[in-house]
């Protein structure tokens, strides 16, 4: 870390800080009601400013506020050491991009970088230094709501798109204009809660979370990330905020990670409610352990003083510390913050960011950026030849989601507004210059008190009065009169995200009556799916003529989907995570183990399976996505059969575009090790590739194959985990998705 940015330099702070002032740099609390200008009485996030007892402030609604909060800072602290300014960007800012599930299904980290550079642009245009992204847990069950802020399934897929953020968000320098430092998020394995219950703990082999979990924190870590935030949940039965061996051994260690660890939400006192110990205890654990700044909880705060004049013996708690240890531990965390700061260019400069210059970018571009990225992030799952319409045919648009701006933001978009969503019924009048006949047809939910739950953060769910035949019988006299119905279905904003955890993750039981009466019209039908997660869409497809995945498309979402309806934009989405079949076929993903009795894709009596589940195939599985053109593979080809450890071998295939229109073809590699050490992934991505083609066009793609692709950890424990690659035989299959592809072998000699 660049300690030492023009005059001021950590170590000199250090040495003239007291050990009050180096505890309040280890506090991070939230803007609240911020400082209210001409209160009788101060608000006590202005007390704690008064007295120097904040290092940094979330959750800043201007530039206005947060210049208001730097000057009280630095009036009250001694050494005039600024605050830092975050917030939870997810996806975007002010402008709200598509749902990081989303953006992960373009599969197209180009795309991905600019949206994330223009989100720090209007960060940063508005004083925040830190954003809380990228989220990058790996998810594989679809019932965790946070899955839409996750970039998926795969830890190859998560860790292109960790890297792809960090660059966008930090560029070459976090400090330098219009960029703002990312913080990867949650460490770790938040992704694997047991039954999907939001803020679960996770209990799982050492192997996959060195596999699985943790690669795409090394791949943020180096592209440069400047902080990580720990997760909520244990893993193997120690809580991540308390979790030494993996923040200051595995991220600290074996990274080289040398940025600022902050806690989650009030986490370390919730060490106590995870069983750890006394309010005193968990501090000093979640300390010792390196999270470097509390958040909110101001634990540190109030147990810090006492800690460091007395250490603590907790044999309880297995903890005896003494005094020193703990003075040492402050003085650890305290050199972090200051790092932090000072690679923010804020110890150089405390107004640096806090000036308006440069201003906010363009809202226009950000608005295009959104509706290109809208209609890449949406899958096509079927298409019968429905899609794409003809403007000039005779369009019904029908669903409760037809007409929504609020839900169309998706989860975690603080900063958003739902006035700058045009709904999919303005989008496809537009394109189509009338618009479409039009019927909700059905209620989003039917149960009042989830109603409830769903507007925690605003109302975004509101329910029309009539009776629900009322609303079919309307429904379908509107699809009788059409040559074609769009169907705009799927999930409140607030139905995905934190604390969102669904039982049972499929479209809600209204809009399965609205499909079978639609369908029932012998009207053909397209189905839009709005959604925060990857939803079971059983029954769906039998229903409908085509199928778009279109998730929660932020501002412009619903305007990148009518590009696709009309043609003006080619599907190209790929899907990140893995349409379960049903809603209890979770978690899953195509890297699963194989068993001694293997999946063959159904049901057959003594092997692994789900006896009530229909089908021979999984319909909808990871790295699938249709095109309005057909994409011919030739079989794979290797350089060599054989080779040594130290070659490259090519693998190549050759494509061609045997249909009408262009495509953005996602050429993906995947691998199995038959024959290991430990049972390994019956298969898993390990490269991918954007190709365009035009209509009647070849290329041939080429991929550099070494023998480190088919290295694995073997890990009794953490800290005897080693990776090793075996001499022999593995395959790679080469397709359009996780299903579709075919073999080639290659012998990696000893
Ligand atoms: C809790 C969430 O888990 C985290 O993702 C977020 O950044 C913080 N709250 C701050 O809002």
């Amino acid at each position: 870390m660049d300690r030492r940015r023009g005059g001021e330099t950590v170590d000199r702070l250090m040495a003239q800080m007291t050990l009050a002032e180096k505890i309040g740099q280890l506090n991070l609390l939230a803007a609240g009601e911020g400082l209210v200008t001409g209160a009788a009485t101060a608000t006590p996030l202005a007390k704690r400013l008064d007295a120097g007892q904040v290092g940094a402030i979330f959750g800043t609604k201007s530039l206005a506020s947060a210049r208001d909060l730097q000057d009280r800072a630095l009036a009250g602290s001694r050494l005039k050491i600024p605050l830092f300014f975050a917030e939870d960007v997810i996806h975007g800012h002010r402008t709200v991009f598509p749902l990081p599930i989303a953006l992960a299904a373009s599969w197209d980290m180009a795309l991905i970088e600019a949206t994330a550079g223009f989100a720090a642009a209007e960060a940063s245009a508005e004083g925040l230094h830190q954003v809380y992204a990228p989220m990058i847990d790996v998810s594989r069950d679809a019932r965790w709501g946070r899955m839409a802020e996750s970039p998926g399934e795969d830890p190859h897929l998560a860790g292109a798109i960790a890297a792809a953020m960090t660059r966008g968000l930090q560029g070459d320098d976090p400090a330098s204009p219009g960029r703002v430092a990312a913080c990867l998020k949650h460490f770790v394995a938040y992704g694997a809660p047991l039954s999907g219950r939001d803020y679960d703990n996770a209990s799982l082999a050492w192997e996959d979370l060195l596999e699985t979990y943790l690669p795409p924190f090394a791949q943020g870590v180096a592209a440069g990330a400047a902080s990580v935030m720990a997760a909520f949940n244990a893993v193997n039965k120690l809580p991540m905020h308390a979790h030494e061996p993996l923040i200051e051994g595995w991220l600290r260690g074996t990274t080289g990670f040398d940025g600022l660890v902050v806690s989650d939400y009030t986490g370390i006192r919730e060490l106590t409610a995870h069983g750890l110990g006394s309010p005193a205890t968990v501090v000093l654990r979640a300390l010792a352990a390196g999270i470097d700044m509390d958040m909110v909880g101001e634990d540190y705060l109030a147990h810090l003083p006492a800690l460091a004049e007395a250490g603590l013996d907790a044999p309880e708690a297995g903890l005896s510390v003494p005094a020193e240890r703990v003075r040492a531990l402050i003085d650890r965390a305290c050199a972090r913050v200051l790092g932090f700061k000072a690679r923010l260019g804020l110890l150089d400069d405390p107004w640096r960011g806090l000036t308006g210059s440069p201003p906010a970018p363009d809202r226009a571009e950000g608005r295009a950026l959104a509706r290109k990225a809208a209609a890449r992030s949406a899958v096509l799952l079927k298409n019968d030849g429905l899609l794409p319409h003809d403007p000039a045919a005779r369009v019904a648009l029908i669903g409760p989601l037809a007409r929504d701006r609020a839900n169309m933001l998706g989860t975690w978009s603080v900063s958003g507004r739902a006035a700058d969503v045009t709904p999919l019924f303005e989008a496809m009048t537009a394109i189509a210059g009338r618009p479409p006949a039009h019927a909700p047809g059905c209620n989003l939910i039917e149960e009042d008190w989830l109603v409830d739950r769903l507007n925690v953060h605003g109302v975004t769910v509101t329910r029309d009065p009539r009776p629900e035949a009322e609303m079919l019988a309307e429904a379908v006299a509107v699809a009788q009169t059409a040559d074609v119905v769009v169907v705009a279905l799927g999930e409140a904003k607030e139905h995905a995200g934190e604390s969102s955890s669904r039982l049972c993750p499929d479209l809600p039981a209204p809009q399965r009556r609205l499909l079978d009466a639609l369908a029932a019209t012998g009207t053909p039908l397209v189905v839009a799916v709005f959604a925060g997660r990857a939803l079971a869409l059983g029954g769906v497809d039998g229903r409908c003529g085509a199928l778009l995945y279109a998730w929660h498309g932020g501002i412009a979402g619903p305007e990148g989907v009518a590009d696709l309806i009309f043609g003006r934009a080619e599907p190209s989405g790929r899907l990140p995570v893995t349409l379960p079949a049903a809603p209890g076929q979770t978690p899953v993903s195509h890297a699963e183990d194989p068993t001694g009795r293997p999946w063959t894709g159904r049901f057959v009596k003594f092997r692994t399976g789900w006896l009530d589940l229909p089908g021979d195939r999984q319909p909808y599985p990871f790295g699938f996505g249709l095109s309005y053109t057909e994409v011919d593979y030739a079989p794979p080809r290797l350089s060599a059969a054989e080779a040594g450890p130290e070659d490259r071998v090519r693998l190549s295939v050759t494509l061609t575009n045997t249909g009408p229109r262009p495509a953005t073809e996602t050429v993906q590699v995947y691998l199995s090790d038959p024959e290991a050490r430990i049972t390994r992934p019956a298969r898993h991505l390990v490269a991918f590739r954007h190709v365009d083609l035009a209509p009647g066009a070849t290329r041939e793609v080429v991929f550099e194959i070494g023998a480190d692709l088919a290295r694995y950890p073997l890990a009794p424990s953490l800290e005897t985990a080693r990776w090793v690659r075996d001499p022999g035989r593995i395959v790679l299959h080469v397709g359009p998705n996780s299903r579709d592809t075919r073999p080639v072998e290659l012998t990696w000699r000893a």
